[in-house]
């Protein structure tokens, strides 16, 4: 039977979620955060459509990866066109690139959700967010540096220690074919030995039998040949170069032979972020590479590119494991209680608004008992009462909320002045 009814209480669909008030306030820091470290990095913003015409995933016939093969969401619009949802930000990026043809080096950075038709099960969404950046345009090994480091810093500045970099090469088309026909004639020697999925599959994609979790792959392959003696020289003096500059910037990492991504437009140098408090099977929280061919294949002239792309649902489930980067509620500065009919607080609170003061209020002519109730669950600083006698004598009774029941008489035409000295200053800075 399909997934779901048209009967019962209407819910978000399997594998999505809907983030609310205070948890949405870590999305706002992380975003701003990682603008921030993209700005330093001289990425600009870039936007794209969500979905795009099937055929910019569908490039390949044959050797497709998981992704784009299973797990795509398309469908046919009213046009007849072929559209899928975007599983990814890079294709749409490089797209957008082959299109306008920005003077290189080209450096986007995006936040974007991507669909996958995935099992769902917890951290593995068929809608989740990524924060990513693509730089277009050159295949210096510095700029692999830069790209790492960018990410590594992003992870820093959320306080998570447990990230474990990973890092591997997949070489280029003159050097990978050789590599790929000799882990084939191992596996052929070993077929019998592979898990059910790779039994067969592993002659179409052998690679992908590399990153298998399974003992029965992990064993047939512990003596397979490793594409890292097969680079050839331009592509291993690459690495070597990156390896040195992560070491120079001071970016930990470990060389992991069997990586392979899940995306077959890769060349040389591919990583992947490890939260190592996460569950084993989704604890990838983000992961990139080089992709020295797609910009042709998509249309465009040779450009070599790199980028990457981080979990945002994943990253906050790092920072839950670690105890890091918790919510940190904005409370209004002052909660304005009105017992006179509504007018003197939606008079005060736009005047504290254009003072750029957060201000909030109670609707409804509630009662004052639920006005201060509200008040301070709103976690204001102060409550503005306005009563009959406050209105009549154009004054305000300003109740500090956090520290006891202090209150004083402060004239209406003193709101202002009295409450800016008040305003504490956000508790976490908001750049990284
Ligand atoms: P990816 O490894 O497929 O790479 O996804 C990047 C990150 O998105 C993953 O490391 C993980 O944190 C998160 N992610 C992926 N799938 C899910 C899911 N179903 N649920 C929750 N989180 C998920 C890419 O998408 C490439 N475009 C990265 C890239 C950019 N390579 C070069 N440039």
């Amino acid at each position: 039977m399909a997934e779901g009814s048209d009967r019962g209480p209407l819910r978000a669909p399997r594998g999505t979620h809907d983030v609310l008030w205070p948890q949405s306030s870590r999305w706002e820091a992380v975003v701003a955060g990682f603008a921030e470290l993209a700005r330093r990095w001289d990425f600009g913003l870039v936007l794209n459509p969500m979905f795009e015409e099937s055929r910019l995933f569908r490039r390949g016939i044959g050797d497709e990866s998981e992704v784009v093969g299973k797990e795509m969401y398309e469908f046919e619009d009213r046009g007849g066109r072929m559209l899928a949802l975007r599983p990814e930000g890079t294709a749409s990026v490089v797209r957008s690139f082959v299109e306008h043809r920005p003077p290189v080096p080209w450096k986007a950075w995006y936040v974007t959700p991507a669909f996958r038709y995935e099992r769902a099960a917890a951290g593995r969404y068929r809608q989740h967010h990524q924060l990513g950046v693509e730089a277009l345009g050159t295949d210096d090994p510095d700029l692999d540096v830069e790209v790492i480091a960018l990410a590594a810093a992003f992870y820093a500045w959320l306080g998570l220690t447990r990230v474990e970099l990973i890092v591997n090469s997949m070489g280029c088309p003159d050097c990978r074919p050789a590599y790929v026909e000799a882990l084939r004639a191992h596996l052929d020697a070993h077929a019998g030995e592979l898990c059910d999925e790779h039994r067969d599959r592993y002659v179409q994609n052998p690679l992908r039998v590399l990153d298998c979790k399974k003992p029965e792959c992990r064993a047939a392959t512990a003596e397979a040949p490793r594409l890292l003696d097969s680079l050839d020289e331009a592509c291993a003096a690459h690495l070597a170069r990156v390896r040195a500059g992560l070491d120079a910037v001071g970016v930990a990492h470990r060389i992991e032979t069997r990586l392979v991504r899940g995306f077959d437009y890769y060349s040389r140098t591919t990583f992947e972020f490890t939260g190592l408090a996460l569950e084993g099977a989704q604890n990838a929280v983000g992961g990139g590479g080089r992709y020295n061919g797609l910009v042709e294949q998509i249309g465009g002239p040779p450009t070599p590119g790199i980028g990457f792309g981080i979990g945002i649902e994943r990253v906050l489930l790092a920072c839950d494991a670690e105890g890091v980067f918790p919510a940190a509620p904005r409370p209004p500065d002052a909660f304005v209680v009105d017992l006179t009919g509504g007018e003197a607080a939606r008079d005060l609170v736009a005047e504290l608004r254009r003072a750029g003061l957060g201000a909030a209020r109670a609707y409804d002519g509630r009662s004052l008992k639920s006005q201060m109730k509200q008040a301070g669950r709103s976690g204001a600083a102060v409550a503005l009462i306005v009563g009959a006698d406050e209105l009549a004598a154009g004054t305000v009774t300003l109740r500090d909320l956090r520290h006891g029941t202090d209150q004083e008489t402060v004239p209406r035409a003193a709101v202002l002045d009295r409450l800016r000295p008040q305003t504490e200053p956000p508790e976490k800075d908001p750049t990284p």
